[in-house]
């Protein structure tokens, strides 16, 4: 039989035939390769035993030969496509883990390791909400749930996590369930991509946008600075004239108290009037961090009608409001859409201003859109050439000789921060017609 063992598995085979010999044991069970007599290889598993010889009979090797070619050939697919995966898994450039029911990853990989600063085996005794940033570690878990209960089978965020050393990590996470014949959960699958430097760079971004925008607003504020002024001069003066009217009559022998009542409630109002036009004037100039809040789109179209007045006035401008009641409200930076607001205001009676032989009007109409907030602001201008069009968003594009070229490009960089769009069209008639939407929030509904 030594002839037809494949020449690497003879000597293991003779070793175990001889200690049979020897009587060192009973019987040996080895796994080896025969070959073919068309010199093919087959794997082998052989079950050897001795038997006793007789005076008439020498003794006898009896094999058991079990021919596992198939089997051998099954489990090498297997261990190799085992090679192939752990390969994968073990230097995937995302971090890896799989999870138990408790959360808890039972393996994970280098990638994941090195993001994290845990060691593999430290991993495995923590569910992941312990490595997750407090702030989305319940959103994190409530979606988790949802994929044990079958709610879903996969879900993708983008979360913070801290590291062992406690510093802050951004990941896009992807998770998925795997299930077994049953449809019962066996594990989880998460891929995590490490996304820090993107969203510091977004973030650097949003803040030089900030800072770019306040500049522009008080540059604005700079312009607006004489109608403002004026805006303030006209309760001033109001009050000044009740005030020397009450003076009057309560000089009389017999004082008209109910005029003089009627001129301080009017001071009242005035003052309050005029302390409204300094508090939206210093909204709009300080520096303050954006700040998303509900608000409602008709509010702050009021708000920057209090401040134009004069100026509509002064270029012989009418203003025609058309605001639908009952709007959703929306989440947004109340200063910023102000300031996006006044640009388009300003950018349309700008545009008006050369043109004589009509009425100057300007329209700002809010009205519901699917989801949506859309604010319209609408002149009848100059109008825009086709070929400007798209160019006018740009920034420093301009056409005026004193002009910055700055108010649509930063209006448009706002709108878009608050999740919503800001685009131009022209009119049928003469002019043109500016429009953004803003989603509405629908989070806060009960
Ligand atoms: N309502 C409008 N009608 C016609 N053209 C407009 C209107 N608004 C903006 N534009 C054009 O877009 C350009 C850029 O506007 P903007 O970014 O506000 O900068 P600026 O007002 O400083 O020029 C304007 O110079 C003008 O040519
Ligand atoms: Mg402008």
């Amino acid at each position: 039989f030594m002839d037809i063992t494949y020449e690497e598995d003879r000597e293991a085979n003779r070793r175990l035939a001889n200690e049979l010999l020897e009587g060192k044991r009973q019987s040996f069970d080895l796994i080896k390769r025969n070959r073919r007599k068309d010199g093919t290889l087959m794997w082998v598993s052989i079950h050897v035993s001795l038997i006793p010889g007789t005076q008439s009979n020498d003794r006898l090797f009896m094999s058991i030969v079990d021919d596992i070619t198939e089997r051998k050939r099954a489990e090498e697919a297997l261990s190799r496509s085992e090679r192939q995966f752990r390969a994968l898994f073990e230097e995937a450039a995302v971090g890896i883990a799989l999870c138990d029911s408790a959360g808890r990853p039972f393996e994970s990989n280098r990638k994941l390791e090195q993001m994290l600063g845990y060691s593999a085996h430290e991993l495995r005794g923590m569910p992941f909400t312990a490595f997750t940033d407090p702030e989305d570690a319940p959103a994190d878990w409530s979606l988790f749930t949802d994929l044990l209960s079958g709610k879903r089978d996969h879900y993708h965020i983008e979360k913070r996590y801290r590291r062992k050393d406690g510093a802050l990590l951004w990941g896009d996470l992807t998770v998925y369930i795997v299930r077994d014949d049953r449809g019962q959960p066996m594990f989880s699958i998460g891929m995590v991509q490490d996304i820090t430097d993107r969203k510091r760079a977004e973030q650097a971004l949003q803040e030089a946008q900030a800072e770019l925008a306040h500049v522009a607003r008080v540059t604005t504020l700079g312009e607006m600075a004489a109608s403002i002024a004026h805006e303030l001069n006209q309760p001033l003066a109001a009050i000044v004239a009740d005030a020397n009217a009450s003076l009057n009559w309560l000089t009389k022998p017999h004082p008209d108290l109910d005029g003089v009542r009627e001129a301080l409630t009017a001071i009242v109002q005035d003052g309050h009037r005029a302390a409204d036009v300094i508090q939206r004037t210093r909204q709009l100039a300080t520096k303050t961090d954006p700040q998303k809040v509900r608000l409602q789109v008709n509010d702050v179209i009021e708000d920057i009608v209090a401040l134009i007045g004069t100026e509509l006035r002064g270029r012989e401008v009418s203003l025609r409001l058309d605001l639908a009641p009952e709007l959703l409200p929306v989440l947004g930076d109340r200063v910023q859409l102000q300031q996006v607001l006044i640009n388009l205001v300003m950018n349309g009676m700008e545009a008006m201003a050369a043109v004589g032989d009509r009425r100057r009007e300007l329209l700002i109409r809010s009205q519901r859109d699917a989801g949506q907030v859309l604010v319209v602001v609408q002149d009848s201008g100059t109008g825009i050439d086709p070929d400007k069009m798209h160019r006018m968003f740009d920034a420093f594009f301009t056409t005026k000789p004193s002009g910055m070229g700055m108010g649509l490009s930063i209006s448009r960089s706002i709108i878009e921060a608050h999740g919503g769009r800001l685009w131009a069209s022209p009119n049928a008639g003469p002019g043109a017609t500016f429009e953004f939407s803003l989603p509405t929030d629908s989070k806060g509904e009960a």
